[in-house]
């Protein structure tokens, strides 16, 4: 007899339909249906308190995670829009190019895009010096093809940021203008001075800057103004003069600001060069190379609250949150406390700041450990690989370690930021003098590729036609030799690539496991740093990465875990060889982890 009968033949036994009627006559023949009813009756109190008492023990047991705001379990990443993708061949990337790209975009899971300026700018710091805040610049495209842009990105569940920058406007601003003019309110929209007489020169009226500030892109901060006859402060270019944020005005030129993306639907923004919005009042000091005195005065904050008070009238309820981000380097945790405080969120830049070769497991242990210290409940923590404004992660650390640096971003607590191509492990660029365009480099002349940021802004790499997919006119900065092989297309048809390791974390950390502030150390040795990630309720994950310069071993049973082995659900080589040890659904044993350098693997207990 075949199977499927056998199996139909249990199926027509246990049928209830045929089987009922006879069954119940002879019980009651035998007088005692009524008897069987209510034992039927009680039975079903019992189970039904039974279930309930042990539900609500369960649920005692098992609180399950408040749900978050959007942005604390979010990937954000970010996009260079003029390396990202052109698409009317000028060579420069543009807003439509982004729209083309949001498909691979909500594929990959990062949930949030933040755009660099794109802003109208004479691109001297190639749209960091903005012209009109509200106008979009004609090299990236139309205001229609933004809130194409954004209309797509709605559609696809995406979030967008963009960047706000309010420490200085480009020279070529009309408000710079009519403050090189005296004229009106826009007098004081600067920071001007009258600047000293040069006591040692043959002409004892020549005027010097009244400081020895300096300029983030070399020399002095001070540049002075044929037409007002005044020195104007620049933290950066003199073709960026600093905005005067303590004049109200000014404030409120930059909330209307604010409120013209907000109506366009914005999730919110990023703060460029918050920390230098104040300078000392007094200008007539000198700063003799501390930098105390033109960074991360107290002012800040204030500012940082009324803005965010501003966006939360546009926060109508769950979901609808507005987020103000800080761009915040080298801060103390004072300072970060300060930010949260005022309900702006500093971006966390110590991964960018303090990893190098040469800090290994407990190096990075202790950034970890730093970051998270102090934290009150409700303030959420970031994590921040790479930027625009430095070298990417794989010329930083090694070819080898894009994988377990990614692996790393995306399982500490809180909010990661990923700078676009760092999913597939995108290197620097080498230009030469002559190919550069960053004036931080430029600046710097045979010094320049210290100081050039260009390396890291090459062209997306997306396959391996022509430009890398990128352009089909010539880019304006050119691609990375390297993209016939290190491209998104090759990438997405390799399983164990640095792209589809991405993707399974970007799914992974969206589990309550990983959507909390939960992390505790398992073993750590020089190589290796290991770390749980939980949630009452739910599995453990145990997460260990080799991220020394030899293979090692760990044992990993003790606490936290106090078990022997667990189940694999991600494993990634190293970046530049891409084979782990380790398979996918394999039962290993925690009393020896072995791990290749710059391997990672996480583990399900
Ligand atoms: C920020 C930006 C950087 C820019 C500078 C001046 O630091 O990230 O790219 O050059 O501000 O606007």
């Amino acid at each position: 007899m075949s199977q499927n009968v056998l199996r139909r033949r249990r199926l027509q036994i246990s049928n209830p339909a045929e089987m009922s009627t006879p069954r119940k006559q002879k019980f009651c023949e035998k007088g005692i249906c009524l008897f069987v009813i209510l034992v039927a009756v009680v039975a079903g109190i019992v189970a039904v308190c039974v279930v309930t008492l042990t539900d609500k023990n369960l649920r005692q047991r098992v609180p399950s995670p408040p749900r978050l705001e959007w942005w604390k379990t979010t990937i954000i990443y970010q996009i260079y829009p003029r390396s990202f993708q052109d698409s009317n061949g000028d060579g420069t990337g543009d807003l439509k190019g982004v729209t083309k790209r949001l498909d691979y975009l909500q594929e990959l899971g990062v949930g949030t895009l933040w755009l660099s300026p794109f802003y109208m700018s004479p691109m001297r710091d190639f749209g960091y010096d903005v012209q009109n805040y509200t106008q979009v610049d004609p090299l990236f495209g139309t205001m229609d093809d933004f809130d194409v842009l954004m209309k797509e990105a709605k559609k696809r569940g995406l979030r967008v940021l963009v960047d706000f920058v309010p420490n200085h406007t480009s020279n070529e601003s009309s408000w710079f203008n009519n403050s090189r003019h005296s004229i009106g309110k826009y007098r004081d929209y600067y920071i001007w001075d009258d600047g000293v007489n040069c006591s040692t020169c043959p002409d004892t009226n020549f005027k010097m800057p009244p400081n020895d500030w300096k300029s983030a892109f070399r020399g002095s901060a001070w540049t002075y103004d044929d037409n007002r006859k005044q020195f104007y402060y620049h933290a950066y270019l003199d073709s960026q003069p600093d905005l005067n944020a303590s004049n109200p005005d000014v404030r409120q030129e930059l909330k209307n600001v604010l409120r013209f993306w907000l109506e366009k639907g914005v999730d919110g923004f990023r703060g460029d060069a918050i920390r230098k919005l104040f300078e000392f009042e007094d200008v007539h000091r000198n700063e003799n190379g501390v930098l105390n005195l033109t960074r991360n005065l107290p002012g800040v904050y204030p500012v940082m609250r009324e803005w965010k008070h501003f966006l939360d009238k546009y926060s109508h309820g769950k979901g609808q949150e507005k987020i103000l981000i800080a761009e915040s380097y080298g801060i103390t945790n004072e300072m970060r406390d300060a930010y949260y405080e005022v309900d702006s969120i500093p971006f966390n830049f110590a991964f960018v700041q303090k990893l190098n070769p040469s800090c290994k497991a407990r190096c990075i242990k202790q950034i970890i450990e730093t970051s998270l210290d102090g934290l009150k409940e409700e303030w959420w923590p970031n994590f921040v690989l790479g930027s625009h404004d430095v070298s990417r992660i794989a010329s930083r650390m090694g070819d080898s370690f894009v994988n377990v640096l990614n692996i790393l971003l995306l399982t500490v607590p809180g909010t990661p930021t990923t700078y676009y191509g760092e999913e597939i492990g995108m290197k620097d660029t080498f230009y030469t003098y002559s190919e550069s365009r960053d004036p931080a480099g430029l600046n710097y002349k045979e010094d320049y590729l210290k100081y050039s940021r260009d390396p890291g802004r090459s062209p997306m790499q997306w396959d391996s036609s022509t430009n890398a997919g990128f352009s089909n006119g010539t880019p304006w900065l050119h691609v990375n030799l390297n993209y016939p092989v290190l491209n998104v297309e090759e990438q997405l048809s390799k399983e164990t690539s640095t792209l589809n390791i991405y993707k399974s974390l970007a799914k992974l950390r969206q589990l309550p496991s990983f959507t909390n502030k939960n992390i505790i150390f398992s073993t750590v040795n020089d190589d290796i740093i290991s770390y749980v990630r939980s949630e009452s309720g739910h599995p453990k994950y145990l997460v260990v990465l080799n991220v020394g310069s030899r293979d090692s071993v760990v044992d990993c049973r003790g606490p936290p875990l106090g078990v022997s082995s667990a189940q694999v659900v991600l494993a990634a080589g190293s970046s530049l060889l891409g084979i782990s040890s380790y398979r996918m659904g394999d039962i290993a044993d925690l009393q020896a982890i072995r791990l290749k350098y710059a391997e990672g693997v996480i583990f399900k207990i």
